[in-house]
């Protein structure tokens, strides 16, 4: 239930293309207003401020003064990965409420940085990752829980987003994207966020996120394997392998298949497409469709072997789901972060995806990415919530 009485007061840091979608929902979230908008470029926070509209907004270029200055309660850090921790950490010791964009970090450490952060100073922090909360989702997480599918002992997941030539240079001036034809007549392109990924399976959290909610449990040993450490077979300038597939099991002894790759084109163009899942329990399956053309499915398994999966649409019914969620980005789902972070807010409760769920949808794909370095060896992942081995507050090394 949301308390009406107060408004919470948002600022963003980051004005690229992610962030100008996300105002656009923000604009429609009951009890939450942008005062201020930040982005090292003038170009994109001008830009991020003629989205928002509001002349009464401050604009930024430097992340620090906002903190300083803003009249904000809460700060939504939409910047690249690498970016991320410093700023999540400088905004709780600035006293604000932390929404962060996926995925939470590249890096062990800073994971753990910003755990003990969010526990020494009290204040929310939410990632902000959308896919857990689609339809399809709602759905399994009910199928699990009432026992339909039994116990769920197999789960994969998959994302395949070829990216558009204009992912990988921006202009350094303006922060605009380039394509790569336009970069390489530049005297001095800047490389985009891209090529601070080493590695594909790091941007694994919109896969691992939905399923870890849907099992309701977490990931304790990775391995994985990829295609050429140096060098991609789709761009001859990209260093990277195009290709990552982890395998891993979680604590309630169920194994998942993980797979990221961002530079070949998949058959689909379809957001929805580009993700795929698949669960197997002990009395029924379910599955998200291969492209357009195809549907998601419900298998139950029959007295005599498997009967004839059912082909079904799991989505919002538009007749009874409110405009604001209609209209959101990635088919609905950037709504619910958002209220769920506000919510937590104005009832002083925990977050959905507070600060240790966040950091079990980062570090198993940090550690498969260890693990494609070191000839695919299984390794396992730490478990980041206090208890006997940690308190509340303390770094694991302290
Ligand atoms: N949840 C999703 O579905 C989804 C979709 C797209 C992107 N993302 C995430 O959103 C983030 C942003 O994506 P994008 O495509 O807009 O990236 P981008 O690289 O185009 O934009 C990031 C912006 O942050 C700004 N920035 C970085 N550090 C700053 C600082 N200290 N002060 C002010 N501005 C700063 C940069 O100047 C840049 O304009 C990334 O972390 C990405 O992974 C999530």
């Amino acid at each position: 239930m949301t308390s009406k009485s107060k408004t919470i007061r948002i600022g963003f840091i980051g004005g690229g293309p992610r962030a100008v979608g996300l105002i656009k929902t923000c604009k429609t979230i009951q009890g939450l207003k942008i005062t201020a908008l930040c982005d090292r470029f003038i170009d994109l926070a001008n830009k991020a401020a003629a989205e928002l509209g509001d002349d009464e907004a401050k604009v930024y270029t430097d992340h620090r003064r906002m903190l300083r200055e803003a009249d904000i309660d809460a700060v939504y850090i939409v910047v690249e990965p690498e970016n991320c921790p410093d700023l999540v950490i400088e905004s709780l010791d600035a006293g604000k409420h932390v929404l962060s964009e996926v995925p939470m970090s590249f890096s062990l450490e800073d994971i753990w940085r910003i755990v003990v952060a969010v526990e020494r100073t009290g204040l929310k922090y939410m990632l902000g990752e959308e896919v857990r909360y689609t339809p399809f989702i709602n759905h399994w997480k009910k199928l699990r829980e009432d026992g339909t599918l039994g116990k769920i002992v197999y789960a994969e997941g998959q994302y395949f987003h070829g990216m558009h030539d204009d992912r990988y240079f921006l202009d350094p001036q303006t922060g605009r994207r380039m394509t790569i034809e336009e970069a390489q007549k530049h005297p001095n392109p800047r490389k985009s966020r891209f090529w601070n990924m080493g590695h594909p399976i790091l941007y694994l959290p919109h896969e691992l996120s939905p399923i870890l909610r849907v099992l309701n449990d977490r990931v304790t040993a990775v391995s994985c394997m990829g295609t050429n450490p140096t060098q991609s077979y789709v761009h001859d300038f990209f260093p990277r392998p195009d290709l990552e597939t982890a395998l891993m099991h979680t604590a309630g002894d169920t194994i998942l298949r993980l797979s990221c790759c961002f530079t070949v084109f998949s058959a689909s163009k379809a957001i929805t497409g580009r993700h795929w899942y698949n669960m197997m329990g002990t009395k029924g399956s379910v599955e998200t469709h291969r492209s357009d053309h195809d549907k998601m499915k419900l298998l139950i398994a029959g007295p005599h072997g498997n009967e004839t999966p059912e082909e079904t649409w799991w989505d919002y019914d538009p007749q009874t789901t409110a405009a604001e969620v209609l209209s959101s980005g990635h088919g609905g789902s950037d709504y619910w972060p958002v209220r769920y972070f506000v919510d937590s807010i104005l009832n002083d409760t925990t977050p959905e995806m507070d600060v240790y769920k966040a950091a079990e949808s980062a570090a198993p794909a940090i550690i498969a990415a260890q693990s494609t370095e070191r000839d695919g060896i299984r390794l396992e992942v730490p478990d980041f919530r206090p208890g006997a081995h940690r308190a509340v507050g303390q770094h694991p090394r302290e």
